[in-house]
């Protein structure tokens, strides 16, 4: 992809994710800012991962997967969950986990568990389309990522 390319994409300001999948008793997590919501009725979301992910097979052939909206001041997560072993990134966290048991990222603004519905094959990336199963909120406000760095909200007066 084009550096140019990637700059204007980078524009679009996201929330923060991690991501995570239970396998065999392990556990995988992975920073993912390209969660959306699609549907309320059903209630469906997605997000697309990157096919030469090292655990992709993980994703597709788990059943469904957790994703925790960071919090403000969770960016360092938001790092350590971008890279190196998937058991290492979890160290020294007091883990919970969602109905489904996977992990729930302790301290986030917000949870969802979903079902795999369907996995779409899209260029270099999969889209992962989720049936949402449970869910939470709390207060507070989620990390903002725009033009490759972490940012907080400002509220418009
Ligand atoms: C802010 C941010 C957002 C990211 N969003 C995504 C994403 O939407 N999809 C994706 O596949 N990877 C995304 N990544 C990269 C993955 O987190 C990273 O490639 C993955 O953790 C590497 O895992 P692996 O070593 O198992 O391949 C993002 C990274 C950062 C820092």
């Amino acid at each position: 992809m084009s550096r140019g390319l990637r700059d204007a994409l980078g524009c679009f300001a996201t929330g923060v994710t991690i991501v995570t999948a239970r396998h065999e008793e392990q556990d995988y997590g992975l920073t993912c800012s390209s969660f959306n919501s699609v549907s309320l009725e059903p209630a469906l979301v997605l997000w697309s991962l990157q096919r030469n992910n090292g655990c992709r097979d993980v994703y597709l052939n788990s059943g469904g997967y957790t994703v925790s909206v960071l919090a403000e001041n969770q960016s360092e997560l938001a790092m350590r969950f971008a890279s190196g072993d998937h058991q290492d990134r979890f160290a020294g966290l007091k883990l919970q986990r969602s109905p489904s048991g996977r992990v729930l990222v302790p301290g986030c603004v917000a949870w969802f568990d979903c079902e795999l519905k369907q996995s779409i094959t899209a260029g270099d990336h999969d889209i992962l389309l989720g049936e949402i199963k449970a869910f939470e909120h709390v207060q507070g406000h989620g990390l903002i990522f725009e033009r490759s760095r972490f940012g907080k909200l400002a509220v418009a007066a």
